[in-house]
């Protein structure tokens, strides 16, 4: 398969995660004779360096032009304090958003078997956790009007959603929960307070009926982000509007023991997006201890919606792996030091061209006598 990928690194870890996500993808290529080209782009704080633009138009039309995006990461803390700023980095992923119409932004959580001590919740509550979060990602307060009155005491955030708006995404959600195996959708809202939040729930329930083998449920959201801490098992497919899906899909972070394990595919329409789910970190720029996981993962991600699955099996097999001999970067690893985000792509990839060997490499990383890293 020929695949023309836009690859937008953007600010902090991002460009570093996104150049093992490529090395895997290029590995991948070769290994299963498809021909994936690369061509980069600039978003963010990167962008708004360089052009005074938080998403340029070069970048767009580049994307409108790919097959596929893989982002990196957007975010400057030079922004922290300068609340007044009119640019920020985060609007060019917001507006990316916006103008490509990806508004189904799909946030996988994983407990990993071999990673179960590492979260801070209990083993035993964690262990099997298998959840798809539907964030909605064209719509909501992060679009809606914004207001600040003239003296500046006074800021408003609308928070609108129309009835195609939630249909579009809530049919996708039901159509995933009805492919996994527990066939359960919970809509996570605030119906008994918002307005928005009551309409959602009253398209849900007309649609459910279309759906009869998957049994719907109702949270509201202060009770859904207790109990995913409390008891993710019992969640399968989660639908849930734009900031409530931002604030579940990180708190979900916790249960998987890094949010640098998360990654998400953000469709629409026309074009469709593949990024991690974490910020820029900026703080662990260029140290090689970002997790690159994600980002790896996301890839994956991408190669699945192509229908390339047992490509996209590989590199979560690769990550498997890694992960069993705990080549993994500081914020999981406890075992060995030194195990930078440049060698958990460099491992990731030297299993996808050749697995038997893997262990033997590993063996060599040990000792200090690595070839490959
Ligand atoms: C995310 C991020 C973004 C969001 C920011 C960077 C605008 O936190 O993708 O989860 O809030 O959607
Ligand atoms: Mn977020």
């Amino acid at each position: 398969m020929k695949l023309h990928i836009a690859v937008l690194p953007g600010d902090g870890i991002g460009p570093e995660v996104t150049a093992q996500a490529v090395k895997v993808l290029k590995a991948i290529a070769m290994e299963f004779g498809h021909i994936f080209t690369f061509e980069y782009g600039l978003i963010g704080g990167a962008a708004i360096a360089k052009t005074g633009h938080s998403l340029p138009e070069k970048t767009l039309e580049l994307c409108k032009n790919a097959d596929a995006i893989l982002f990196g990461a957007i975010g400057d803390p030079k922004y922290k304090f300068d609340v007044e700023s009119k640019i920020r980095p985060e609007q060019g992923l917001l507006k990316l958003r916006k103008e490509l119409d990806l508004f189904a932004n799909i946030r996988p959580v994983i407990a990993y078997e071999d990673l179960l001590e590492k979260s801070s919740l209990k083993k035993k509550f964690i262990k099997d956790t298998d959840i798809l979060i539907y964030r909605e990602t064209t719509s909501g307060i992060y679009f809606g009007e914004k207001t600040l009155n003239e003296d500046e005491q006074i800021a408003s955030d609308i928070c609108t959603y129309n009835r195609f708006e939630i249909e579009r995404i809530t049919h996708l959600a039901f159509k995933a929960a009805q492919s996994r195996k527990k066939r359960k959708l919970t809509l996570v809202d605030k119906a008994n307070v918002l307005e928005s939040s009551k309409l959602w729930r009253k398209i849900v329930l007309e649609i459910a009926p279309e759906y009869p083998n998957v049994d719907l449920d109702f949270l509201y959201i202060d009770n859904a982000a207790k109990q995913l801490v409390m008891n993710p098992r019992q969640f399968d497919v989660i639908l849930t509007e734009n900031m409530f899906g931002d604030i579940l899909s990180e708190e979900a972070g916790v249960i998987v023991g890094s949010i640098g394990l998360l990654a998400s595919a953000s469709l629409g329409p026309k074009y469709a997006m593949f990024d991690p789910i974490h910020g820029s970190y900026s703080k662990a720029t260029d140290k090689g201890i970002a997790n690159p996981i994600a980002s790896i993962l996301s890839g994956a991600m991408m190669l699945d919606h192509f229908g390339l699955l047992d490509e996209a099996a590989l590199i979560r097999k690769a990550i498997d792996k890694s992960l069993k001999l705990h080549i993994t970067t500081p914020d999981l690893n406890t075992r060995y030091d030194n195990i930078s985000t440049s060698k958990v792509g460099d491992f990731i990839e030297d299993f996808i061209n050749n697995p038997e060997e893997t262990n033997l490499n590993f063996r060599n990383i040990h000792l200090g006598q690595s070839t490959i890293i």
